[in-house]
C-alpha cells in the first residue's frame, strides 16, 4: 500500500514531471511552428511583393515602352514633315532664285482646239500656275467654245493659226488675210478680243505679207516634231535638250503624247527655275 502510494507520489511526480516535459516540448514544437511558419508566410509575402513589384515594373515598362515608341513614332513624323517643308522650301528658294536670274521660255500650242487634250491640257496647265499660247485654227472652234473662254479666263494668250490650216504664202493677198480674220472673229465673239499674234502653217510666211494684217507672225526655236511620235518621252527629251532662256517651244495641242510630254516639261523646267510666259510677254517685255 505504501508501495502504491509511494508509487503514486513517484508517478505524481514523474506525472508532474513528465507533464512539465510534455509541456516544455509542446511549447517547443509550437514556437518551431509558428516561427517556421512565420517564415513561410515572411517569405511568401516577400514573393507575392516581389510578383506584384515585378508586374507593376513589367507594366510601367510596357507603359513607358509604348510611350516611347508613341515619341518616336510622332517624333519620326515631325522629322518628315520637317524635312519635306525643308525641302519644299529650299525648292521654291531655287525656283524663286532661279526665277529671280530671269530664265524664262514660252510654250506655244499649235492645231487645237481639241476637245479632249485641249482640255486636258488646260487642267495641267492650271495644276502648274503656267500660261501658255494656243495658235487655234479657227474651223476647230465652233463646238470647242467653252475652251476658248477658258483659254481667256485662266490668263493664256490666243493666237491665230488660220482657218483651214493653210499655206499661207501660196494664197492672194487677201485670201491668206480672210484665213487669219474668219478665225479672229471666231475668237472675238467668245473672248470680245480680236487675235494679234499669227503662227503661220508649216512656218510658210512671207514678209511681203507683212503689211496685210495688223498681225505680229510668231516661229519658233524649239521644236520636238511632237506630231512625228506617240512617244512623249521621246518629245520630252528633245525640248529639255534643246531649250534655253528666252526661247518659243512648239508643241500640238492635238495629241495625248504631246500634251503629257508638255506638263512632264514643264514640270522639269520649273525645277530648274524656268518660269513660263505668254509669246506676248516673252517679246514685248
Ligand atoms: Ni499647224
Amino acid at each position: 500500500m505504501r508501495q502504491t502510494d509511494f508509487e503514486k507520489r513517484e508517478k505524481g511526480k514523474g506525472g508532474w514531471f513528465g507533464f512539465s516535459v510534455d509541456m516544455g516540448a509542446r511549447i517547443v514544437k509550437s514556437l518551431l511552428f509558428w516561427g517556421f511558419a512565420a517564415v513561410l508566410l515572411s517569405s511568401s509575402y516577400t514573393d507575392i511583393r516581389g510578383l506584384q513589384k515585378g508586374a507593376w515594373t513589367g507594366k510601367t515598362r510596357e507603359v513607358a515602352e509604348v510611350t516611347s515608341a508613341e515619341q518616336e513614332a510622332a517624333s519620326a513624323q515631325n522629322n518628315a514633315k520637317n524635312a519635306a517643308k525643308a525641302e519644299q522650301d529650299s525648292k521654291i528658294a531655287e525656283i524663286s532664285k532661279a526665277t529671280d536670274t530671269g530664265k524664262r521660255v514660252a510654250l506655244t500650242f499649235d492645231d487645237g482646239p481639241h476637245r479632249v487634250y485641249t482640255k486636258e491640257l488646260l487642267d495641267g496647265l492650271a495644276q502648274r500656275g503656267v500660261q501658255a499660247t494656243f495658235f487655234v485654227i479657227g474651223k476647230n472652234i465652233p463646238g470647242n467654245e467653252e475652251l476658248i473662254a477658258r483659254m481667256q479666263q485662266d490668263g493664256h494668250l490666243i493666237g491665230n493659226h488660220t482657218y483651214d490650216h493653210v499655206r499661207i504664202s501660196d494664197l492672194s493677198g487677201q485670201e491668206a488675210c480672210e484665213q487669219v480674220e474668219k478665225t479672229s472673229a471666231l475668237v472675238r465673239e467668245i473672248t470680245g478680243q480680236d487675235t494679234e499674234f499669227v503662227r503661220p502653217p508649216f512656218g510658210a510666211w512671207n514678209k511681203s505679207m507683212e503689211g496685210s494684217f495688223t498681225m505680229i507672225p510668231v516661229m519658233w526655236d524649239v521644236d520636238p516634231l511632237d506630231w512625228t511620235t506617240k512617244n512623249k518621252a521621246v518629245i520630252e527629251k528633245r525640248v529639255l535638250d534643246n531649250v534655253d532662256n528666252g526661247d518659243i517651244i512648239l508643241l500640238h495641242d492635238y495629241y495625248a503624247s504631246s500634251v503629257e510630254a508638255a506638263l512632264n516639261v514643264v514640270d522639269k523646267l520649273q525645277e530648274q527655275g524656268y518660269e513660263f510666259v505668254t509669246v506676248e510677254k516673252l517679246i514685248l517685255d
